[in-house]
């Protein structure tokens, strides 16, 4: 093993542990309120007993996708939020089974996706809608995209942002892995953003926030995954 994927490992390993969930979408913007329909506020109980949070999507009325690494002993699913202190129109369930990718692996985050069945159906409206997924067939690489996310906005403030923020990242090939997306550059999303999605021009989820490290975000590839997703959500 060479020294820089230790280091890396030994990176992962100490995000994993209590600093988890404490990034931020870096050189974002509020988004516009409601207009990710699709987001979701995951909220995690710990064994510990401690609180934390992820980020989430709407893929129908029953499943919400996310991170492998967001899991936890139980989870709250909130749709339609756009401030985290406003209650209106917002729908909240917990969930009834997990489905974390079985080749996950918490050592270097390969196959870091997990979908989650509700269970109280999902009720669309203006504020809650889902996100279509990008097939095999959206082959050509996307290149402008759109990451979200409620996680922090600055290193100095602890906790997380109480509004939806969004940044524009491209999607690069300079640091592709297997089975995922990369994206370089100062702006992108942090592990408080975890389990958001990649939006692309065509609208919809091309891959699921994993991690960032030195300027590099790494994001699990849907299209590589869509049997598995299939075969779960029928
Ligand atoms: C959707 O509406 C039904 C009927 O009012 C309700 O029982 C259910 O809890 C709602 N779902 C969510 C996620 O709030
Ligand atoms: C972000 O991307 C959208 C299109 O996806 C574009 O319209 C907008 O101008 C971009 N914003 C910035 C700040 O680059």
């Amino acid at each position: 093993m060479s020294i820089h994927c230790q280091l890396l490992i030994l990176i992962l390993a100490l995000t994993l542990d209590g600093q988890v969930h404490t990034g931020e979408v870096i050189g974002g913007r509020e988004a516009v309120p409601h207009s990710r329909p699709y987001m979701v506020l995951l909220e995690q109980r710990m064994p510990s007993g401690n609180k934390k949070n992820c980020g989430g999507f709407l893929l129908n009325e029953d499943f919400v996708m996310t991170a492998a690494h967001c899991q936890a002993s139980s989870y709250t699913v909130i749709l339609g939020v756009h401030n985290v202190y406003s209650s209106n129109g917002i729908q909240r369930s917990s969930v009834v089974q997990t489905f974390p990718h079985k080749d996950y692996d918490e050592t270097d985050l390969s196959n870091d996706i997990m979908l989650l069945k509700l269970s109280s159906k999902a009720n669309f409206s203006t504020n809650v809608q889902p996100i279509a997924l990008a097939g095999q067939g959206d082959g050509s690489l996307p290149k402008s995209c759109i990451v979200s996310g409620w996680g922090r906005t600055d290193k100095h403030i602890k906790h997380m942002s109480l509004v939806l923020m969004e940044a524009n990242v491209t999607i690069s090939t300079e640091c592709e892995k297997e089975k995922s997306y990369c994206t370089e550059g100062e702006t992108g999303p942090g592990n408080g953003d975890s389990g958001g999605p990649l939006v692309c021009e065509d609208g919809k989820a091309y891959g699921v926030v994993s991690s960032g490290y030195l300027n590099k975000y790494s994001y699990a590839k849907i299209p590589d995954y869509r049997s598995w997703i299939d075969l779960i959500m029928n």
